[in-house]
């Protein structure tokens, strides 16, 4: 049975996103973590419970409905925001700038950096100060402004860029008063879930993480993190990547 080693004893943890695909994965990779107490899995549907994951569900996220969760969850040691969007029945992520379309932009946006920093807003406070935190936001590579050569994709890229500013942002105003935690956005590499699934067709499997895989993955990055690491995005094997 793993640990997350540097953090102390009977943490409790929270997920966010818990019925998506690697989001699910870490609720359980977490409730299989020696010394974590307790998972709080926030989902919008409701996720099966054990002894060690207490399932919330959460329709809809908006400052009320985060304000009475935080008020409802103990000190938090590691929150993780799983949340993210690319594509649904109605639309794809854009190939050439003709298809962008404000309503697209927005819902897109809403989901990958709106949502995530409301979440970081209300459950910033709730991590513990007198040891170490971690509030982890799941980004992108695509995210990386320096690493855009191919082009594309305009409403997620743009996202996961602003999502990584409010990450940097959260974390030079959250270091000010606790001084044991780090946020930080994390790349889960490329994986098996159905934000993926209409994007596979040309990849070599071995390219394609489990998402047990990537949970484990991403977890040995929060279990390395410093204070000193907080603002930056980190790719599942703790490369950093760069703005
Ligand atoms: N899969 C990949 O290859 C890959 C690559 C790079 C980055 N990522 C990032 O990793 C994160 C997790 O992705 P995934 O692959 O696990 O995707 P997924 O299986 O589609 O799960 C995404 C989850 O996000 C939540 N969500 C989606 N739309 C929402 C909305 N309108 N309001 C509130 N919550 C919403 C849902 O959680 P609930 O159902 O629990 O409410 C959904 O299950 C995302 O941020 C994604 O951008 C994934």
């Amino acid at each position: 049975m793993p640990r997350l080693e540097g953090f102390g004893d009977d943490l409790n943890v929270a997920v966010f996103g818990a019925s998506g695909g690697i989001g699910e994965a870490l609720v359980q990779s977490l409730a299989e973590t020696r010394n974590v107490n307790r998972v709080y899995a926030v989902s919008r549907t409701i996720c099966e419970a054990s002894q060690f994951i207490h399932p919330i569900g959460c329709p809809e996220y908006s400052d009320q409905t985060l304000r009475d969760l935080a008020s409802r969850l103990p000190n938090l040691d590691v929150v993780i925001c799983a949340i993210g969007l690319l594509h649904d029945d109605t639309f794809g992520p854009e190939k050439n700038r003709s298809q962008i379309t404000m309503q697209n932009m927005q819902k897109i946006f809403e989901v990958n950096a709106f949502l995530p920093t409301l979440i970081a807003k209300h459950m910033l406070p709730k991590l513990r100060k007198d040891r170490k935190g971690v509030f982890a936001a799941l980004s992108a590579r695509v995210g990386s402004i320096s690493d855009n050569r191919l082009g594309g994709w305009y409403s997620y890229r743009g996202s996961k860029a602003a999502l990584n500013m409010m990450i940097k942002t959260l974390a030079i105003e959250h270091g000010r008063s606790f001084k044991h935690s780090a946020v930080i956005g994390l790349h889960p590499g490329t994986v098996d879930t159905p934000l993926s699934k209409p994007f596979q067709t040309n990849m070599a499997k071995a390219n394609l993480f489990s998402p047990d895989f990537s949970a484990s993955r991403l977890l040995d990055v929060v279990e390395k993190v410093s204070p000193q690491d907080s603002g930056k995005i980190f790719a599942w094997d703790g490369e950093e990547i760069l703005p």
